[in-house]
């Protein structure tokens, strides 16, 4: 039997890798093995350009070279890590994926949807996420948690920008309302956990 593939999503500051953490213990205890990855990265040479994209001088990437980075690091991280792991029975939870690709490079730097879901389609074909987890919250409550990182080139971006994407998020869940579910991450962590429980319990339900 294949594993499943979730993916978590949001702006930067809300919760996603303590919450991939938690899915992870959440499907160990029910007995699944697990692997938690992230894009951009997560293999050798995904994790090579993932220094390029968050540290290279602000205006020496495009957003298209951006994009096609982001989807060649793509590329071998669902050909050498994911399927892979799939195939063997691992469950793969991984901290960002296409949609945001969709949501930064799309409407964050205004390449649009179209540009994105061509080379979504040449490298995925039809691969895509079991589930999306999509935490949502306001950009006042990312900004009070946020610790910046003015070298990284995504952080220091302005207000606009992170509306545009928070937006775009929010426009790909109308989309895709099957697959990606939106977690108001503005809410308490118990809270915001307890329903990422429920999602996790109700796919596991699904696949037996
Ligand atoms: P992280 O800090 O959440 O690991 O993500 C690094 C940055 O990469 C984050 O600011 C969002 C950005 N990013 C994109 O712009 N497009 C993408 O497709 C991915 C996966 C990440």
């Amino acid at each position: 039997m294949s594993g499943q593939f979730i993916t978590i999503e949001g702006i930067e500051c809300v919760g996603k890798s303590t919450n991939a953490k938690f899915i992870e213990s959440t499907l160990n205890k029910k007995g699944y093995k697990t692997l938690v990855t992230r894009e951009p990265g997560g293999s050798g040479v995904g994790e090579k350009i993932r220094n390029i994209l968050l540290f290279e001088k602000k205006d020496t990437l495009s957003p298209m070279t951006e994009l096609l980075l982001l989807f060649a690091a793509r590329e071998k991280h669902i050909n050498e890590i994911i399927k892979p792991a799939l195939e063997s029975g691992t469950w793969v939870i991984c901290d960002r994926f296409t949609d945001a690709s969709f949501a930064y490079q799309g409407f964050g730097r205004e390449l649009g949807f179209d540009k994105v879901n061509k080379l979504k389609v040449l490298i995925q074909k039809d691969f895509e996420p079991d589930l999306t987890i999509l935490l949502d919250a306001p950009l006042e409550v990312i900004t009070s948690r946020r610790k910046l990182n003015p070298n990284d080139r995504f952080e220091s971006e302005d207000r606009k920008f992170f509306e545009r994407v928070r937006n775009g998020y929010l426009e790909l869940a109308q989309i895709f309302k099957d697959r990606i579910k939106v977690i108001d991450a503005s809410k308490d962590i118990n809270d915001v956990q307890d329903q990422i429980k429920t999602l996790i319990n109700e796919m596991v339900r699904d696949k037996l």
